[in-house]
């Protein structure tokens, strides 16, 4: 695992480069996109880098997780803040861009499909994560298998009041319920890169890079990845060793 200490602009920038490498060696590259506020300024930097010619006309992208029940038109909808983050600010080709189906009628038909419709691409190339002040990845809240495929999971409250500030700051607004990626769906990534800022993450990054690899901090298990990269400003890395 590489850790990288940077402030945020940079780590920004570092991820939106590693994307940019890999669209221009690999076009049809697949992408894992991350959701919340650790990704925001990756996607604001990957819009900037379109305007002067990146192209992601042949990439396909992957979400991680998907509130269930909101409303298809709720802007916190996951589907729907992938879309004005990044997909309409890129080149992306209709349809390329694909996450869980939270309003699916049969929520775990839509996960099996989600995670055959993974594989059928060959499986994705770079995965953007952010991490949960509780350690978690995608929505694996403590307590998940480490062997865990797309799934419907619970949210813990810890999860549902951090993204209270998203939903006007009303914990009772934050669904209960969501569809994630496993953290088996998550570690077969070929390359995996994590952002965390801010000091309220430097108890999660301190057991991602130190502590033993444990369900009940489910990003550990990124200990265990042949292409780890974690980018981290120093408030984040204020308890590492
Ligand atoms: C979002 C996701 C979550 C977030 C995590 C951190 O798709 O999968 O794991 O990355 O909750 O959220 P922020 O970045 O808002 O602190």
């Amino acid at each position: 695992m590489e850790v990288v200490i940077a402030p945020a602009g940079d780590l920004a920038r570092l991820a939106a480069a590693s994307i940019e490498a890999l669209l221009t060696e690999h076009p049809r590259s697949v992408l894992g996109l991350a959701t919340g506020s650790s990704p925001l300024k990756v996607y604001d930097e990957l819009a900037r880098r379109h305007k002067d010619g990146l192209s992601f006309a042949h990439a396909r992208a992957f979400m991680l997780d998907e509130y269930v029940g909101l409303p298809a038109d709720h802007p916190e909808r996951y589907r729907n803040v992938i879309e004005r983050e990044i997909a309409s600010r890129v080149d992306f080709a209709p349809g390329a861009v694909q996450g869980p189906d939270g309003n699916a009628e049969d929520l775990e038909r839509a996960c099996a499909d989600y995670e055959a419709a993974i594989a059928a691409t060959g499986g994705v190339d770079l995965q953007l994560l952010g991490i949960g002040t509780d350690g978690h990845i995608a929505f694996n809240e403590p307590g998940s298998s480490l062997a865990s495929r797309t799934r419907i999971k619970t949210l813990t409250r810890q999860t549902r009041e951090d993204n209270a500030r998203f939903f006007g700051g009303a914990v009772g607004d934050v669904p209960r319920h969501c569809l994630t990626q496993g953290l088996a769906t998550i570690m077969s990534a070929k390359h995996l890169v994590l952002l965390a800022t801010g000091r309220a993450k430097a108890e999660a990054v301190h057991q991602l890079v130190e502590g033993p690899i444990s369900a009940m901090w489910p990003a550990t298990i990124m200990q265990m990845h042949p292409h780890a990269t974690v980018l981290v400003d120093d408030a984040a890395a204020s308890r590492l060793q």
